[in-house]
């Protein structure tokens, strides 16, 4: 049988990518086969500079002809060099494990941005003058209630033109703080709050258009710049543009336009906007056909040239609207308000219908939730206004959506809305990061699926260019701790390989000389040096995680030379191998608390600086860096030795103890230990039995951990053989857990485990608890990696409490893995797939004793022992509780029979 050809081709982690900057780019596919144990023997991939050329297949910049197959995932081009803003096509093709050829794949192609130093010196311009607002509120954590002066829209155009057909037309731009881009009259790609944020100084990020259908002989080209965070309370400053439209024509000669001084600016009807406070959009100022050619621009200014910023291209997805949500009721108040109530809590802003006489000022506040007398509740706004405002222009419908703005919501306050607004007068719109679906679950317990589903909705909504921390008040930053105890949970479900790479390039940005690092990233709030060890414990964890899930090596070699300046900062900074000077949040955010409760911040900083010794020295292991390797391992081993001696009691981790008599164990500094193996075996199981009292006897089964501890109990009793105690308080309905807060009405996940609906630390969409997830996935699915990038998967999973079924289905890099386990009376099946080129362990849970297993029909083993052989499945003994079988790739149906 022929193979099928590879399919899902992507370079760099995306399907046809514009702007490539990497002159060494990572191609890959994924290979299906329906035979079992398949694997390739061989690949072939040709790059060309034509279409034409790749249907004849000729690889005039590329054929790497029969190559070893151990190179994929991931094959780094190695062929003619290639050149900038050129579109390169490309396919492949391999050969299975018999050597057979299977047809090529469908051709994919890319192109790429500015690939060596000095190809695009681009001049950045602005105008000479921004009109500006008086902003309210704060736009900088702890400065509170303090105003604040930004630019109103600044618009600024150009027209050009071609003379002959465009096979290729590009336009590179970055407009700061966000922009949007008109071509003819039309708005360009469905990026918005484009580009990513970054730390200007250091980079800016571009974005890459193909507007080869968008060109014609007479063209405009418009620009809306926001301020997004590019704005004077972060050091930067007025909205500024570097653009430069590159276009080909049929004889090969290029046309390229710049964003220079012939560019003509005015303001317009963007009067005001703000990522905390919204927009104001008087459309009565509309500038009719600015973004078409022959718009007559006489009385608008020459646009001036401004110092810039370092470009480098935007590699990950776009931010984009890609759901739209209508509401689920419009209750009008006594005051005349309407509240829009979508029934679910999300990130980004609403779409008004409306119709009216002009000048009429309709306004949109938006909110998390309603008082008791079902008004707005701004309270976990904090100093974001979030409010969108929108005069009419009269003389018929007018839709309006606002640009430079976003909000954290699942109420809408309209007032001013003339007449009685239907259903259709507001639309939800979902706006985040667009990153891929990577990850799908559901399980017989609906809880878990609602948590899940839940996560998954928190998770989106804190993924703006960034990892944010929360989408509706004042903050929106990128602290690390968040973002790194929520990396896994953000792995199983989305595909995040591009967007954490951005992510760590940022925090390399943000790296001090002396190797310390911020609690946030990018560092907009500058006195948040040096990071708690638990925040910035997010730079090797991130850059592990990308090893782990994605087989991703070249971040390693990127990051490691800066990842050992922030070992050597913490090193410097620790007495005796303890920290004691750097903790600030700890295990931030436990029942009842902000601050750490129970577990000491010096312990929760020195086990992350362990935590972090041993990630890089794996990683050195991993760059073949043995020498570093063993001196990590030194070092890892006196700082264990050091906890130890520092926190380690007759039977428990130290506490924060509330009084002489106080001498209970607490979970997170029992959990953390037991988790990277710390604990001196003559005491492990001690220190168990302290955990579990705690969590059974003292605390019933509910979680008593802030953040960081939550991220790893349930994992640590879990491999402690205690997965039941674990399910029990995932599931737990009471405060505190997860099912509690679905309870209360969530429809995200909350920062805090109480109910608070004050002006506080309460948001109601924060990701900080999301680890749950990764563990509903890895342990009750039982999918992991068992080797980098999925080519080993263990498949255990865990047949826990009243559930009755699992399935969970990941999208890898080697290809779709599932596990599905239901169970009935007396019969246990489970269902595997194991992408081609990977291997299986496959761990089927002895329910019964005296039970048979079969695969596909066929009984393969009773009473501990093999029975008949069934290639590609291999009894390797057990675990303790499940039989172990090794396997090839291909799809699989494990039976456990009770009799029969
Ligand atoms: C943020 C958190 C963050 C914390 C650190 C908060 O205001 O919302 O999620 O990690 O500060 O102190």
């Amino acid at each position: 049988m022929t193979p099928r050809p590879p399919v899902h081709l992507r370079c760099e982690y995306r399907t046809e990518p514009l702007g490539l900057d990497t002159p060494a780019p990572r191609l890959s596919w994924l290979l299906e086969s329906p035979v079992r144990g398949d694997r390739p023997k061989g690949c072939q991939v040709l790059v060309s500079s034509a279409r034409e050329l790749l249907r004849s297949d000729i690889g005039d910049f590329w054929d790497t002809g029969m190559i070893d197959a151990n190179a994929t995932p991931g094959l780094e081009y190695a062929g003619e060099t290639l050149q900038s803003c050129a579109r390169y096509f490309w396919k492949v093709r391999w050969w299975d494990r018999e050597g057979q050829a299977s047809p090529w794949s469908e051709p994919a192609s890319f192109v790429t941005g500015f690939l060596y130093e000095g190809d695009w010196k681009p001049k950045w311009i602005g105008a000479r003058q921004v009109q500006e607002f008086r902003s309210k509120g704060t736009v900088l954590l702890g400065h509170a209630g303090a105003d604040d002066t930004q630019a109103c829209g600044v618009y600024l155009r150009r027209e050009f033109v071609l003379k002959e057909k465009a096979v290729l037309a590009m336009v590179f731009i970055s407009g700061l703080g966000h922009y949007e881009l008109r071509l003819n009259g039309e708005k360009v790609g469905a990026s918005v709050l484009d580009p990513g944020w970054t730390d200007y100084k250091k980079k800016a990020l571009y974005a890459s258009h193909d507007v080869t259908d968008l060109v014609r002989d007479r063209n405009a080209v418009g620009v809306i710049l926001g301020n997004g965070r590019h704005i004077g309370s972060y050091g930067y400053g007025s909205p500024k543009l570097a653009c430069r439209i590159e276009v080909e024509n049929e004889s090969g000669e290029r046309t390229i336009i710049f964003s220079d001084e012939t560019w003509r600016t005015s303001s317009g009807p963007l009067q005001e906007n703000g990522l905390y406070y919204g927009e104001r959009y008087d459309a009565r100022i509309l500038i009719d056909r600015w973004d078409q050619p022959g718009f007559d621009d006489k009385s608008w200014e020459r646009a001036v040239s401004v110092a810039g910023y370092p470009l480098v291209s935007q590699m990950m997805p776009p931010v984009r609207v890609t759901e739209r949500l209508r509401p689920k009721s419009v209750n009008r108040l006594p005051s005349g308000a309407f509240i829009f109530d979508f029934g679910q809590n999300f990130s980004g802003w609403t779409r008004l219908r409306v119709e009216g006489p002009m000048g009429v000022e309709v306004r949109m506040r938006h909110a998390e939730l309603l008082n008791d007398d079902g008004t707005l509740n701004v309270g976990p706004n904090e100093n974001a206004e979030a409010t969108d405002v929108y005069i009419l222009r009269g003389g018929g419908p007018e839709v309006y959506e606002p640009r430079f703005t976003y909000h954290g919501f699942r109420y809408v306050e309209l007032t001013g809305f003339p007449g009685q607004p239907g259903p259709d007068a507001l639309e939800g719109c979902f706006v985040h990061s667009d990153v891929g679906r990577a990850g799908e679950l559901r399980t017989s317990n609906e809880l878990i699926n609602a948590v899940h589903r839940n996560t998954v909705w928190g998770q989106l909504s804190n993924l703006m260019s960034i990892p944010t921390d929360c989408p509706q008040r004042d903050e929106r930053h990128g602290w690390l701790g968040d973002a790194h105890l929520s990396a896994e949970e953000a792995v199983y479900n989305f595909d995040m390989a591009a967007f954490y790479a951005k992510f760590l390039d940022d925090i390399r940005l943000a790296q001090k000389e002396d190797g310390s690092l911020p609690d946030v990233v990018p560092p907009y709030l500058p006195r948040l040096y040096p990071a708690d060890p638990a925040w910035s414990s997010a730079y090797p964890t991130l850059v592990w995680l990308l090893w782990e899930q994605y087989g991703d090596g070249r971040t390693i070699a990127k990051h490691y030379a800066s990842l050992k300046k922030y070992i050597g900062f913490l090193s410097q900074s620790a007495d005796r191998s303890i920290i004691r000077s750097l903790g600030k949040y700890g295990d931030w955010c436990p029942p009842g608390s902000v601050v750490p409760k129970k577990a000491p911040v010096e312990l929760t900083s020195t086990w992350c600086y362990y935590h972090d010794v041993v990630l890089i020295g794996r990683m050195a292991a991993v760059l073949g860096r043995n020498e570093d390797a063993q001196q990590y391992a030194k070092l890892a081993e006196s700082i264990k030795d050091a906890f130890n001696e520092a926190f380690l009691g007759e039977s428990q981790y130290a506490a924060i103890r509330v009084s002489s008599v106080d001498n209970l164990p607490n979970q997170t500094s029992n959990a953390l230990p037991l988790c990277l193996d710390m604990v001196p075996p003559e005491k492990k199981d001690k220190i168990l039995a302290g955990l579990l009292q705690s969590v059974v006897r003292i605390q019933d089964f509910h979680v008593d951990t802030g953040i960081l501890g939550t991220r790893y109990i349930l994992d640590v009793l879990t491999d402690n053989g205690q997965a039941e105690v674990a399910y029990r308080m995932a599931t737990q309905k009471s405060y505190p857990g997860w099912g509690y807060m679905l309870a209360e009405g969530a429809t995200t996940l909350w920062e805090r485990w109480e109910k608070l609906t004050g002006p506080a630390m309460n948001s109601q969409n924060h990701i900080m608890l999301g680890s749950v997830d990764a563990w509903f996935y890895r342990t009750i699915a039982g999918l992991a990696p068992l080797l980098p990038g999925w080519q080993a998967i263990r498949i255990r999973p865990h047949v826990l409490g009243d559930l009755s079924f699992a399935e969970a289905r990941l999208e890898t890099v080697a290809g779709a893995v599932r596990s599905a386990w239901e169970k009935a009376e007396d019969l246990f099946s489970l269902e595997v797939t194991v992408p081609v080129g990977a291997a299986g362990e496959v761990h089927v849970p002895l329910l019964w004793h005296g039970a048979k297993i079969f695969e596909s029909g066929k009984l393969i083993w009773r009473a501990g022992h093999a029975v008949d052989a069934v290639p590609e499945v291999a009894l390797a003994g057990d675990d303790g509780g499940s039989a172990v079988f090794k396997t090839g790739s291909g799809e699989y149906r494990f039976e456990l029979k009770k009799s029969g």
